[in-house]
């Protein structure tokens, strides 16, 4: 417990700031009430201004290129020995050893809604918000392998209250409270081109949230690895909230995770091809025997564009942030005594601040500021052998990142009738198409019914052959 007054923490953050040439911070705090003041406080006292100067100082960003960029060794589709990884997988499951873990606490700045991304509307028909839609995949789950599935679900402090609120008011979708863990993700101050941390408001300093890989220590910091490692969980399944076809539990990707020779059993990942050379994903390489993703911006282009023989493209291993953990090296990556670190990386955003002169907050029109991220991909750097495994782009990526236009909920919802059709065609039904191919109406698969194509063997009449939209 604290014995300070406020008084006296106020001037050891007062001494603070000056000492680390961010004093300009409390402008304007003379107008601020006592509990503001304590929140200020409390924000200084949490931010670790030596890491802030190195972050800043010229040549710090992460992403530099190594030199001996091979692509990522690839486990195909359908691999040999499939079925006995997906039993493998399967047994997993079973024994409670697989959790849930979706990372929600992004701003969705593009997406533009008002309200956590999960809350989103998603599927074509019924507009199911993004988290029911996860939670239906882990009822359907608990039900066939009779189990508790915990699903960790990381938020931020900008979202956590929101989305409480919004799994209590839906009764937690019938997921129960105590196999449920929100917990918030951390932040870092945004800071300006010379480096001053900026303010939002009196008292209030610019904060976001601390990227995708801020998720790891968030988890340990959370107690949510002490929940699954006292639950005999071994491997957390990860996801973001922006993906509404993700398989949230795949049993063969868990089981190539756990038992292929190709994989130390740490952290193992999905990706899909490419579909052009400029597209906008991360990339999976390896470097010195070692798997890791580049970001599309720093491929470099003689990389993004070189072809194989047979014309493909030679990096062609996209991410689509689909990843199986193993709790063990979650723990140990994020562990005090450990050696190693992630890196943040930097981003140019437009950043709204208060200026003092004037005492009126700014809305910048260009970017002004940076952000700093850690990406859960760099977590790769500290595995021995990061299983990158192929999945289908129709088959379970369908991400809703942009208010319209590709990667939006129109885009994501015909990318759910096109899987949807596809798993009644494999079950034998005629599927009405358009003269380009695309489905003649909309369809839309609950997870009760079907969480993949194999599930409908048995459940359509192949005579039926439906029109317009379709609830199965
Ligand atoms: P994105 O990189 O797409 O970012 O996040 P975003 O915040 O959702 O959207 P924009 O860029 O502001 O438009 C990919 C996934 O990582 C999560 C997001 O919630 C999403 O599931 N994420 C991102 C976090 O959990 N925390 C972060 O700090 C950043």
């Amino acid at each position: 417990m604290r014995t300070e007054s406020i008084t006296e923490r106020l001037d050891t953050a007062v001494a603070t700031l000056e000492r680390h040439g961010q004093a300009h911070l409390t402008d304007g705090l003379e107008s601020v009430g006592t509990s503001d003041l304590e929140s200020f406080v409390t924000q200084v006292e949490s931010i670790d201004f030596a890491e802030i100067a190195t972050l800043t100082s010229v040549g710090a960003s992460a992403g530099s290129i190594p030199e001996d960029l091979q692509p990522a060794p690839v486990i195909p589709r359908h691999p040999e020995g499939e079925d006995g990884f997906r039993a493998a997988g399967e047994a997993m499951i079973r024994r409670g050893e697989i959790a849930a873990f979706t990372v929600a606490g992004g701003q969705g700045t593009r997406l533009g809604w008002n309200g956590p991304k999960g809350t989103f509307p998603s599927t074509p028909i019924t507009g199911k918000p993004l988290f029911r839609v996860f939670a239906e995949q882990l009822n359907a789950i608990d039900e066939r392998y009779e189990i508790e599935t915990p699903w960790y679900l990381m938020t931020s402090p900008l979202n956590d209250a929101a989305t409480r609120a919004f799994f209590k008011d839906n009764n937690h979708f019938g997921r129960n409270p105590a196999s449920l863990l929100l917990f918030p993700q951390g932040v870092m101050p945004a800071v300006d081109d010379h480096g001053r941390i900026l303010l939002e408001a009196p008292g209030v300093i610019a904060v976001s949230p601390d990227g995708h890989g801020g998720s790891l220590r968030a988890l340990a910091r959370s107690g949510a690895l002490d929940h699954a490692a006292s639950r005999g969980v071994r491997h957390l399944s990860y996801f973001q909230v922006d993906n509404p076809t993700v398989h949230a539990i795949d049993p063969l990707f868990i089981g190539l995770h756990a038992t292929h020779p190709a994989s130390s059993g740490e952290m193992s990942s999905k990706m899909v091809p490419k579909i052009a050379a400029g597209e906008k994903v991360g990339v999976f390489c390896s470097v010195a025997g070692r798997t890791q993703v580049i970001e599309y911006s720093d491929l470099p282009t003689e990389h993004a564009n070189a072809t194989t023989e047979d014309g493909s493209l030679r990096f062609i291993a996209g991410s689509i942030a689909i990843h199986v953990l193993a709790v063990d090296f979650i723990g140990r990556v994020t562990s005090e005594k450990s050696e190693t670190s992630m890196p943040f990386h930097h981003a140019r955003k437009k950043v709204p601040f208060w200026n003092p002169e004037n005492r009126e907050t700014v809305v910048p029109t260009e970017p002004n500021g940076t952000k700093f991220e850690m990406f859960v991909f760099d977590a790769l750097e500290f595995v021995k052998k990061g299983l990158v495994y192929e999945t289908d782009r129709v088959e379970e990526f369908a991400p809703i990142k942009n208010a319209d236009g590709g990667d939006s909920a129109e885009s994501s919802g015909r990318l759910q009738t096109e899987r949807a059709a596809r798993w009644m065609e494999s079950a034998g039904l005629k599927i009405a198409r358009n003269d380009d191919g695309t489905v003649n109406g909309r369809i839309e698969i609950t997870s009760a019914t079907a969480l993949a194509a194999a599930d409908l063997a048995g459940q359509l009449c192949p005579e039926f052959s439906p029109g317009g939209d379709l609830l199965f």
